[in-house]
């Protein structure tokens, strides 16, 4: 039987789309993503998106997405963009939509991930650690604060994160 939704949250670069398709796999959940459904539903790309239309009106799409898929059915693993728990809207929406899961990593280990890395417009371009740093120390309270679990992932492989998230997303919850 399926159960609760699985939403995993945190920067770009911690796996939350890597993790999530294997965990949805592994638990004959379906995937999906949030930045793909944007691009999809938009016909166009995140960059493109930033760039001709502003972060804003992005942002704003993220909103309008999870406000549909807080009526949706079980069974889905949904790996967000990195920004979303950002606004207090979205963290009341994420965890109306599912037990929420917040991939912790080091700053380091995220940069040393995105160093080859295009088509994320924050992390785009010149002074990529100097940009990134400070963004990641703004959101780390604010993903810790809307998680119903914080799994730190520093030296864990993938399989060892999704056996973690299976044990604890059906019932271990912070509130
Ligand atoms: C963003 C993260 C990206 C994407 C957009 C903005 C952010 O998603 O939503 O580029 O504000 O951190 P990933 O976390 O999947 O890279």
């Amino acid at each position: 039987m399926k159960g609760r939704n699985i939403v995993l949250i945190g920067f770009m670069g911690c796996g939350k789309s890597t993790v999530g398709k294997n965990l949805a796999d592994a638990l004959s959940y379906e995937f999906r993503d949030t930045d793909a459904m944007i691009e999809e539903a938009y016909g166009n790309t995140i960059s493109q998106m930033f760039a001709e239309d502003g972060e804003e009106y992005f942002r704003n799409a993220e909103t309008e997405l999870l406000r549909k898929l807080s009526g949706d059915a079980k069974g889905l693993v949904l790996a967000t963009g990195g920004g979303m728990p950002m606004r207090e809207e979205n963290r009341t929406l994420l965890r109306e939509i599912g037990t929420v899961v917040f991939l912790e990593a080091k700053i380091e280990t995220i940069l040393e991930r995105l160093q080859n890395d295009t088509g994320r417009p924050l992390a785009d371009g010149e002074d990529r650690e100097k940009r990134l740093r400070p963004l990641y120390e703004k959101r780390l309270p604010v993903y810790r604060e809307a998680a119903d679990y914080i799994l730190d992932t520093e030296g864990k492989s993938f399989y060892a994160i999704i056996e973690e998230i299976k044990t604890v997303a059906g019932n271990a919850t912070k509130r």
